[in-house]
Order: C-alpha cells, then sequence, then structure tokens
C-alpha cells in the first residue's frame, strides 16, 4: 500500500496533468485539508458557503469534491459545464436524506404563500421546490429578511428551533419547521456538555446550530461561547481572549482548530461524521485517475437539466444575499 506522502504527491502530480482543482470541507480528515501552497492536496477548504462560491470560480475543467453529496450536488448545479467528482457516492448526510422534494410540495399546499427556506443540506429536487437556500452561516440573516409572520425551515429541526428562538424575540414570526436531524450534532446533548463544563471550569463551548436547543442555552451559560456555523466558530476562537474550548461539533474541526490556534486547547468529544469520512485520499486518488477513461462515470455528478435549473434559482439568490 502506498503512503500517505506518495498518494499526495500521486495526487498533486494528477491534478496538473488532469486539469482539476480539489475543494475540501473543514470535516474532512487532516491529510485532505492541507492546501496545496502547503505541499497538502486542497486548492480551497471552506464551509459549505465558502466551497460554494469557491465552486462558482473555479476555472479547470474538473472539480474533485472532498465532501458530501449534495456539496458536489451544490457545484454541479452552479457549474453545469464542469465535471464534478464525488470521491465516493456513500458520502450522503442524514439531513439531506430527511427530505424530498414531494415532501416540500406537500408542505407548501399545507402552508400555501408561506416561503420556503431550504438549508444547503438537502438535495437538488429539495431545492428545486425551496425560494431560498442558507448554510449555517447566513441562515439568521435570509430567515430575518422576509417579512410576513411565516416560514418554512426546513429540513434541520434543532437548527430551526435555535433559529425560533432568536426570530421569535426579535420579530414574532414563526417558524414551520420539518423533523429532520444531523446524526452527529444530535449526539451533542446538554448533559455531554454540561459535563464537559465541569471538568473544564474555563473553557468556552463552541456549539454549530445543528445541536439540540436545550444544548445551546446550556453551552452560552457562565463562561460564554458561540453557537454558529462552522466558520462562526473558527474566527470566534482567534477573536477570544479565553485559551481552553469545548468543541460540539465534528471531530476533524478540532484538528482544523489546532492547527489554525496551537497555542489554544480543545476538548473535543470525538464524533465524527460516518459520512465525510467515506472521503479519503485513496478515493480521491481513484477519483482523479479515473478522469479521461471509463470509469470516470463512477465519480462523475450528474443532475437532471430541469431539476438543475430549479435548484439553481434558490442558490444563486442565496448568493446574491450576502
Ligand atoms: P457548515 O455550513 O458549517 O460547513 O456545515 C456543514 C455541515 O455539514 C454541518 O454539519
Ligand atoms: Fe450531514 Fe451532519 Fe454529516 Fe454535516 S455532519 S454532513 S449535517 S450528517
Amino acid at each position: 500500500e502506498a503512503s500517505v506522502q506518495q498518494m499526495v504527491e500521486e495526487i498533486r502530480e494528477l491534478k496538473r496533468e488532469k486539469n482539476a482543482v480539489i475543494l475540501s470541507h473543514f470535516y474532512m480528515a487532516p491529510e485532505l485539508q492541507v492546501k496545496h501552497t502547503d505541499g497538502g492536496i486542497a486548492d480551497f477548504v471552506g464551509d459549505s458557503l465558502g466551497l460554494s462560491v469557491a465552486a462558482k470560480s473555479v476555472e479547470a475543467a474538473n472539480i474533485v469534491f472532498c465532501g458530501v453529496r449534495f456539496m458536489a450536488e451544490t457545484a454541479k448545479i452552479l457549474n453545469p459545464g464542469k465535471q464534478v467528482l464525488l470521491p465516493s457516492f456513500e458520502a450522503g448526510c442524514s439531513l439531506a436524506e430527511s427530505i424530498t422534494g414531494a415532501d416540500v410540495r406537500k408542505l407548501k399546499a399545507q402552508y400555501p404563500g408561506v416561503p420556503v427556506v431550504a438549508y444547503i443540506n438537502t438535495y437538488a429536487e429539495t431545492k428545486a421546490e425551496a425560494d431560498i437556500c442558507c448554510t449555517s452561516r447566513n441562515a439568521l440573516d435570509i430567515a430575518r429578511s422576509f417579512e410576513g409572520d411565516r416560514l418554512i425551515f426546513l429540513p434541520d429541526l434543532f437548527m430551526g428551533r435555535n433559529l425560533q428562538t432568536r426570530i421569535k424575540a426579535e420579530t414574532g414570526k414563526e417558524l414551520i419547521l420539518w423533523e429532520g436531524k444531523c446524526e452527529v450534532h444530535e449526539q451533542f446533548t446538554s448533559q455531554r456538555i454540561n459535563g464537559l463544563k465541569m471538568m473544564y471550569p474555563e473553557a468556552q463551548v463552541l456549539v454549530h446550530w445543528e445541536v439540540p436547543d436545550n444544548t445551546v442555552a446550556d453551552a452560552l451559560t457562565g463562561t460564554g461561547g458561540v453557537v454558529g456555523s462552522t466558520s462562526d466558530i473558527i474566527r470566534f476562537v482567534g477573536e477570544s481572549q479565553t485559551r481552553q474550548f469545548i468543541l460540539g461539533s465534528e471531530c476533524d474541526l478540532g484538528a482544523t482548530l489546532r492547527g489554525l490556534y496551537p497555542e489554544k486547547e480543545f476538548v473535543v468529544p470525538c464524533i465524527k461524521c460516518p459520512h465525510m469520512k467515506q472521503i479519503s485520499l485513496q478515493r480521491t486518488l481513484e477519483a482523479l485517475r479515473a478522469i479521461g477513461t471509463e470509469a470516470e462515470r463512477n465519480f462523475e455528478m450528474t443532475i437532471e437539466e430541469e431539476i438543475r435549473r430549479k435548484a439553481l434559482v434558490p442558490i444563486e439568490r442565496m448568493l446574491a444575499f450576502a
């Protein structure tokens, strides 16, 4: 079996040969997050919003997406003329799988005229039914921007409740929610976070919007902390005077934080996203080797054109929002 270094070198070589770039999410294993300019494989590393924006400006003919399927699909929706390859189609997402386009049509029939905000963690046929998309970074601002007293937010129940807490207090607006859950973030119960807070009483708590709503209240009590997106968490640590943090998010974000802030200490209950972890150096290498061969179709993202065009509308509205 090839060593990590050999695989990294071959991937770097193949990217050049096959005119490909690699986009990598913050939840990837550390070896997939090292930037090309630092001797690694990633041309861009980011959260889901950052990766969507980056996907729009890629010049290479091929995008290899080190992330999960809904992310690669979003890149393809934005770049129909490019080939988008996903190293493993097993890389799903419990949120994206919790809802279909037909489910959204039923909701719209039940609540006529109520705007639909779809989290980016959905598949194209779900996005195709939405008015606007959002990621964890812009969800609060997008939800606030709508007039009217009701809004359908889907599919993340906990994130919806967390947004509701803020929005109801500000505007009285009511969110109509779906029952999707992130199988990683739902495990950050208030009991788990409170136990760690007892053990590390000086630490600030960092939690993603997708954790249960009662966890958020407990997390922010006392020494404080942040509830937000992956990049909100990264920024908060950089700006905080505190040295020690408890992370309530995907395990490998802990490695990213340690790399960025070596002087700070992170307590990380290690819960990995099984979908994100389908992507490895070996599979990324295989996807690159396949470009221009018969095997390419095993990695290629394809979307039916009518669905793609419909799903593009709410994504572009989101990108224009900023
Ligand atoms: P971000 O939008 O923060 O990158 O989150 C992606 C994700 O999958 C969260 O679980
Ligand atoms: Fe989906 Fe949760 Fe994994 Fe993110 S961490 S890809 S929301 S299952």
